[in-house]
């Protein structure tokens, strides 16, 4: 009969007698390669033992000396856990709010069969926040996107009269909207597509940010769609900001087509570029949208949907649910994480830190213009492009990175994404600025 023995905490937490305190990175690598799933190729050599402040890693990475030891040192995050994390690790307020509820409020679990008094103060943030009239809430990030095409769907068929099955949702080409079958059917990427088979079908996609291509699509089978799901910037994708003027007349073209605009600001909203929701930057209002990750304050996976009564009203008892949705410490943590996105003013610092960043990666643009093709983004939301040559490989920049003491990860071939916590400081980006200025030089 299989068995496992756990003793103990931290370093000296200790599974079937091995201690996690003793294990070098080659050691955690092996295990990984040997226990895991292979669906992720982490950065070589580094593994995060514990955070120092909201922005501070402590990594542990090979001693040079003795290769089954290891020495630790601190790295600035870049990434924030791809902007799940926009509060700060460890941020104090939710910290004490979590450990408040646990220890002397106590109701960490009950289902959503029976109400709790925490899901009114997270449907009131919530609501607050966004300016939407209703809020479900879901767990992961893949969930909002999920959940949106499915009341999508239903709103086509129950509201505008789509004919039953021949619902159409549209998506754009680029996306990102997670690993769900629903979001890898929505996705053109071919390397989280294959042998995974047979895909949903009803979807169309355009391409991003090309209005009259949107436009035709409508003019072709308006009558059949329900919706055009959307990031107002494709995050996964690269950092792709939209011309101004996209948003606007997508949103015209959808009223005009009574199409629904659904918004997955899972990575752009709370406060990432610089408005507490992405699409804020463009003036125009969805008619439902999804957030996740700082959703959840770095500490716990919160998720939501909000829409429009009319859009959300579809949803009937027994038609959609999740055990973890909105269950007492979820909604605690969402509430707190929109208490500190609030009082700490995070969309603003991410403007003022953001234009700092953006205007430090020009200024290595302007020194290497050979090998920067681009910089982008909004707020913290940033990237830089480099010219696709062998060379100016995004791996061996996150590697060069992580010599120099900063955390950030390529996506795709040739961009490297910065999005660190938004309470970064000026001193951080600027270090954090300083090992990109070092690393693009030595390529
Ligand atoms: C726009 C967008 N939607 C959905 C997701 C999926 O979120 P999760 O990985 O938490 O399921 C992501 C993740 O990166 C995302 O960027």
């Amino acid at each position: 009969m299989p068995s496992v023995n756990i003793i103990g905490h931290g370093d000296d937490l200790s599974v079937n007698g091995i201690r996690i305190g003793d294990l070098s990175p080659a050691a955690h690598e092996a295990i990984d390669k040997e226990k895991g799933g292979h669906n992720y190729s982490p950065l070589e050599n580094a593994v995060v033992s514990h955070v120092k402040d909201s922005s501070t890693l402590i990594v542990r990475k090979p001693d040079p000396k003795e290769i089954d030891k290891y020495i630790e040192s601190e790295i600035i995050d870049g990434l924030c856990c791809y902007s799940a994390v926009n509060q700060g690790q460890l941020n104090q307020t939710i910290v004490d709010a979590v450990v408040t509820h646990l220890t002397k409020e106590k109701l960490p679990t009950v289902p959503r069969s029976i109400r709790h008094k925490y899901m009114s103060a997270f449907l009131l943030a919530t609501t607050g926040i966004t300016g939407m009239d209703r809020v479900v809430p879901k767990v992961a990030g893949v969930e909002a996107p999920e959940l949106m095409f499915k009341i999508a769907r239903r709103w086509g068929y129950r509201i505008k009269g789509i004919p039953e099955g021949e619902a159409i949702i549209v998506a754009a080409k680029g996306n990102f909207h997670g690993r769900t079958m629903t979001a890898i059917s929505l996705s053109d990427d071919d390397l989280s597509k294959e042998d995974f088979g047979p895909f949903l079908t009803g979807i169309e996609l355009v391409p991003f940010n090309d209005c009259d291509a949107l436009e035709e699509l409508f003019e072709k089978k308006g009558d059949r769609i329900a919706s055009f799901m959307v990031e107002p910037i494709q995050g996964e994708a690269g950092v792709i900001v939209p011309d101004d003027d996209y948003f606007p007349r997508v949103s015209e073209l959808c009223k005009k087509h009574n199409v629904l605009l659904a918004m997955d600001e899972v990575q752009t909203g709370f406060g990432r570029t610089g408005e507490n929701f992405a699409h804020q930057l463009f003036g125009v209002k969805p008619d439902l949208m999804g957030c996740g990750k700082a959703a959840g304050g770095g500490i716990l996976p919160v998720s939501f949907v909000a829409g429009r009564d009319e859009v959300i009203n579809v949803l009937t008892p027994g038609s959609e649910g999740s055990t973890f949705g909105g269950y007492p410490l979820a909604a605690v943590v969402g509430t707190y994480a929109i208490k500190v996105l609030v009082d700490a003013k995070l969309a603003e610092k991410a403007k003022i830190m953001g234009d700092r960043l953006v205007g430090n990666m020009n200024a290595i643009k302007g020194d290497y213009p050979d090998k920067i093709k681009e910089v982008r983004g909004r707020g913290l939301l940033t990237a830089f492009e480099m010219y696709d040559e062998p060379y100016l490989d995004g791996h061996a920049v996150s590697v060069g990175l992580l010599d120099h003491g900063v955390y950030a990860k390529e996506t795709h071939h040739s961009t490297v994404r910065l999005a660190p916590a938004l309470t970064i400081n000026e001193s951080q980006i600027d270090i954090l600025s300083e090992a990109i200025r070092s690393v693009v030089k030595s390529l």
